[in-house]
């Protein structure tokens, strides 16, 4: 069967689903947008202001196809890692995937009035003024000014137009800094941009002053810069980042209590309020790879907000499990966020750490699977979703590199309906039509690294 073809007028195009996990908030089907750590993964419904509804189709083909759409905005964070992997659909399926977009019914925000990627307008002033400004009065506008002259205009133009050649996008009429919410611009600053497009790489250096990478700059210069930006690209009513809000970018966490990966290691070692018993690392292993002997997932390297996720389901009871419900009810939620923010830091287990499965052809069996899906029963192929190399679209999808038995377990617990912590249930939806003997196959070669 060609997949291509399946598409009839309602039914949902391949490479589309992916779309729904991190676009629609939980609870909810429409695409209208949800925060997901310090990335947004904004409304890409049809409406006019809010939503997507002022982009041309060439926009949107261009975006989803190169990464960047000139006037509008570029793929950073978790959506370039999706760009990356939507190289594989051809023309017609990208096509396919922008007329069930235009299909989707259009969210508005009633507090917006201007689509983000229509704010902002060229600098007027001359930069080496402000440069100079700054000597006498180091704060406020001079200092963001003078920081972008340092940081940003060198890529970004002076004026902020960008390059001629579009490769350094502009910052006025771009999505990113002209949003209400300007989280994309804090994390794009801490995070920098590395994607792969179809003309080679792009890439924008990290400014996060305390991974200690060349050029960093401190919190407070960062909120300064931010603050400028917004100023003049963007909204400037948006313009009150402060430097704490840098720190809570950074931890991708916006509740009360601070997160941090240090505090994350304390419990990881030590159990924290639970106590040596409820100290991940006895079941998890020491470098958070994972027990095959008791079923206990690998966690390093898994996105923090993923994992925190896990522990606030397993509190709460979405996700089943006697153990991890103990645990983690001891945890004040702050701590999920530490705990995740530390195994994230974690290396993921390398290839050749696991022996594979003595039986060839059920990973062979589960190899195809993953690749292809199995079309005539309804079910999508797992790397639309988690990544052809498996390492997943974060934070929404996880990385699969897991033990076997754990893996059967869980696949296991969502056909019984009994995991039911993702919003949309699309692993339920999934697992549901997997007979024994494709959770066998699935298990088994999601086990060995690639
Ligand atoms: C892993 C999470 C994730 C998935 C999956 C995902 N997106 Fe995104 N998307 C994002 C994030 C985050 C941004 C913001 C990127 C930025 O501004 O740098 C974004 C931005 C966009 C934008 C630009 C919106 C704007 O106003 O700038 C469009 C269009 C878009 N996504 C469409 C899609 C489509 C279509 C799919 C499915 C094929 C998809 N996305 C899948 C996270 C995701
Ligand atoms: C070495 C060149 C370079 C420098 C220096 C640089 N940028 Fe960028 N910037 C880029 C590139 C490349 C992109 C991504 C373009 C793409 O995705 O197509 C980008 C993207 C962006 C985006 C859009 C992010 C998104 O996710 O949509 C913003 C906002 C931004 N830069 C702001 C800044 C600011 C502020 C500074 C200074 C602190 C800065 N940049 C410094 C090259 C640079
Ligand atoms: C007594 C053993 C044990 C201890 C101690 C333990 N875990 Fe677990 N953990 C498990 C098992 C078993 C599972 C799989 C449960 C299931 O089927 O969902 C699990 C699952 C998880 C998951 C889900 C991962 C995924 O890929 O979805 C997370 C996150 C997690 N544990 C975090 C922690 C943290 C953080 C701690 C320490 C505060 C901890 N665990 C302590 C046994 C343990
Ligand atoms: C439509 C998207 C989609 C497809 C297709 C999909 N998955 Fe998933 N998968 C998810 C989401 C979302 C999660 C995370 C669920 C959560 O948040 O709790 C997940 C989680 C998982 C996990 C649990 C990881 C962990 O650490 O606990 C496994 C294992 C898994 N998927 C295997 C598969 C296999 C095998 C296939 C193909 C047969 C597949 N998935 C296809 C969306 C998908």
């Amino acid at each position: 069967m060609n997949p291509g073809n399946a598409v009839a007028a309602n039914q949902a195009p391949r490479g589309s689903q992916v779309c729904i996990g991190c676009h629609a908030p939980p609870e909810q089907q429409q695409l209208s947008g949800r925060l997901l750590g310090r990335w947004l993964a904004p409304n890409i419904t049809s409406d006019q202001v809010s939503g997507i509804g002022a982009w041309s189709r060439s926009d949107l083909l261009r975006y989803l196809r190169e990464g960047r759409a000139r006037g509008r905005g570029q793929a950073g964070g978790p959506m370039g890692a999706v760009v990356e992997s939507l190289q594989r659909l051809s023309d017609a399926e990208l096509a396919a995937i922008v007329d069930w977009l235009a299909r989707q019914p259009a969210w508005r925000d009633p507090q917006e009035q201007v689509p983000a990627s229509e704010r902002g307008r060229p600098l007027a002033d001359d930069l080496a003024v402000a440069r100079r400004a700054v000597v006498q009065s180091p704060t406020g506008r001079a200092r963001g000014a003078a920081l972008y002259d340092a940081a940003c205009a060198s890529c970004h133009g002076a004026d902020g137009s960008g390059s001629r050649d579009g490769l350094f996008p502009s910052l006025y009429r771009n999505s990113a800094v002209g949003r209400r919410t300007p989280y994309n611009l804090l994390a794009v600053l801490l995070e920098g941009v590395a994607r792969t497009a179809p003309e080679g790489p792009v890439m924008m250096p990290s400014f996060d002053g305390s991974k200690g990478v060349p050029g960093g700059l401190s919190d407070e210069d960062l909120a300064s810069v931010a603050n400028f930006v917004l100023t003049q690209f963007g909204d400037p009513a948006a313009a009150r980042i402060a430097a704490g809000d840098i720190g809570r970018a950074r931890a991708g966490w916006w509740g009360p209590g601070q997160a941090s990966s240090a505090r994350g290691q304390l419990v990881a070692v030590g159990g924290g309020p639970g106590g040596a018993t409820a100290a991940c690392f006895r079941c998890h292993g020491l470098q958070g790879e994972g027990d095959r002997a008791s079923a206990a997932p690998r966690l390093a390297g898994l996105d923090a907000h993923y994992l925190a996720r896990q522990m606030r389901d397993y509190a709460a009871g979405t996700r089943p499990s006697g153990v991890m419900a103990t645990i983690a009810r001891q945890l004040p939620a702050s701590d999920y966020q530490s705990v995740g923010l530390y195994y994230a830091g974690q290396a993921v287990p390398a290839a050749g750490a696991r022996k594979p499965a003595s039986d060839p052809l059920l990973l062979q069996q589960g190899a195809v699977l993953y690749a292809l899906g199995a079309p005539d029963r309804g079910i999508a192929a797992c790397a639309s979703c988690h990544g052809p190399d498996r390492k997943g679209f974060n934070p929404v999808y996880p990385g699969v590199v897991q033990p076997a038995a754990y893996v059967d377990l869980q696949l296991r617990l969502w056909r019984q309906r009994l995991r039911r912590n993702d919003p949309h249930d699309l692993m339920g939806e999934v697992a549901r039509r997997m007979t024994d003997a494709d959770i066998r196959a699935a298990a088994a070669f999601l086990e060995v690294p690639p």
